[in-house]
């Protein structure tokens, strides 16, 4: 069955090593049906999450940004896929910052069940990722109809390009190609 998949990548250098990532990902599950999206965080106009409380009766964020649109997009996909660099062994400011403004969502009827995270970093041990997949997991705990579904992590990578050819591409790839 096709799926609504929205991507947010969230690296100010469009291009960089994590959208390349979220590329290869969308490829896979443009090739298996799938009808995707993909929003670039970089450009946008997301102010801070006022923490008002106002969307928890009203459903909709007190903000006018970019933010605002992009989380209904959220609400209306079935998978999510967030894309980032690794910034001090966490996920970027910019995505943190849409995942708090995605406040509204909490008491919606979200659509989305499997979100993907993909990250990118300078250093490749396996570990580098893992304070910003449990900071990605804190935010799914809040969705209970929600699961992380797949991890993808290209180390090693520290200028613009330098993720060509790397392995995790097939890897993104091929988790892309197997939403169902
Ligand atoms: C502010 C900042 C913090 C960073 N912190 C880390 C880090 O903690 N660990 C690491 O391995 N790389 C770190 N990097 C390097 C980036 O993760 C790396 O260049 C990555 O490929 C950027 O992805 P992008 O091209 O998608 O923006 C940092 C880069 C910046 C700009």
């Amino acid at each position: 069955m096709s799926k609504k998949v929205l991507v947010i990548s969230s690296s100010p250098r469009v291009g960089g090593n994590s959208d390349v990532l979220a590329d290869a990902f969308i490829k896979g599950a443009k090739e298996s049906g799938h009808q995707v999206e993909k929003v670039n965080l970089a450009g946008k106009t997301i102010e801070f999450c006022r923490g008002c409380f106002v969307c928890q009766t009203t459903q909709r964020c007190v903000i006018r940004d970019d933010a605002d649109q992009i989380t209904q997009k959220m609400q209306d996909a079935d998978v999510l896929v967030f894309a980032t660099p690794i910034y001090y062994y966490e996920m970027s400011g910019q995505l943190k910052t849409m995942l708090d403004r995605g406040n509204p969502l909490y008491t919606t009827n979200y659509k989305f069940r499997d979100i993907y995270f993909l990250s990118a970093a300078a250093e490749d041990e396996e570990s580098v990722p893992n304070r910003a997949v449990s900071g990605v997991e804190g935010w799914i705990e809040c969705f209970s109809n929600a699961k992380l579904a797949g991890t993808v992590f290209a180390g090693g990578v520290t200028d613009k390009g330098d993720i060509k050819n790397h392995p995790s591409l097939e890897v993104a790839y091929e988790m892309g190609k197997a939403i169902n």
